[in-house]
């Protein structure tokens, strides 16, 4: 049987995955799921309730109590959220709590865009299109820079920087659902590319594997 169309797009921190999987459902008219907001809002519930990012247990009681209506909250968005999900993100109970709410939506029969960090590998390892991307840190240092300024956040580009190196290191060494590159995904790097041609790029790439699936039963 044919798996629904799912857009697995994985990838490092401020590599264009977001803009890439907006423009990826608006183009597909796909539902989107942006995992990392999941986590984001793991680590800042937890922290705002006074608990441990280090203690598992208690961070995987708020994942599982962690409703939809939740997930709608700018101070998701801040340099200091990216840095509580990447630590609570490295905890396996949390992202087993985490995990049948993805792949629920992940069987939705229409289809839809994913993006995170282990979609290709764990969530969707079925999804027909699987998209890797990522740039050069000093690139995505410079474009999440530039983001967090823009919202108003006193931060400085070799903070961010060290930031993102920390955060691959971390994302990349845990041993439960580490970032990777699934064996069938496509790497795009958009380290010199803009935005426009990065999603001109991405278009090309799922239009082929959607061709594929197309004349697949
Ligand atoms: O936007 P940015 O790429 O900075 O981060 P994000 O996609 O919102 O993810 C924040 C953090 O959540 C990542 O650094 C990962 O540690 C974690 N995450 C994960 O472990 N698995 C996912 N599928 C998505 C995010």
């Amino acid at each position: 049987m044919r798996p629904p169309f799912v857009i697995a797009v994985d990838g490092p921190a401020a590599s264009g995955k977001g803009t890439i999987s907006t423009d990826l459902g608006a183009h597909y008219d796909l539902p989107m799921l942006d995992t990392g907001l999941l986590y984001r809002a793991v680590g800042v519930m937890l922290k705002r309730q006074g608990g441990d990012l280090d203690d598992a247990g208690a961070a995987a009681k708020v994942a599982r109590d962690l409703q939809a209506g939740d997930l709608d909250d700018e101070a998701f968005r801040t340099r200091e959220a990216g840095e509580c999900a990447s630590r609570v993100a490295v905890h396996p109970s949390v992202r087993a709590a985490l995990l049948d709410l993805q792949q629920v939506f992940a069987r939705r029969p229409g289809g839809s865009v994913i993006d995170g960090r282990d979609i290709g590998t764990v969530i969707a390892p079925f999804a027909p299109a699987k998209l890797y991307v990522t740039a050069d840190a000093e690139v995505r240092a410079e474009r999440r820079f530039r983001q967090l300024r823009g919202r108003g956040e006193d931060v400085t580009f070799p903070d961010i920087l060290e930031d993102i190196r920390r955060r691959d290191a971390r994302d990349g060494g845990r041993s439960d659902a580490p970032m990777v590159q699934a064996p069938d995904a496509v790497l795009l790097d958009t380290s010199q590319m803009t935005i426009e041609r990065a999603t001109d790029a991405a278009r090309r790439i799922v239009e082929a594997a959607r061709a594929r699936w197309e004349i697949s039963r």
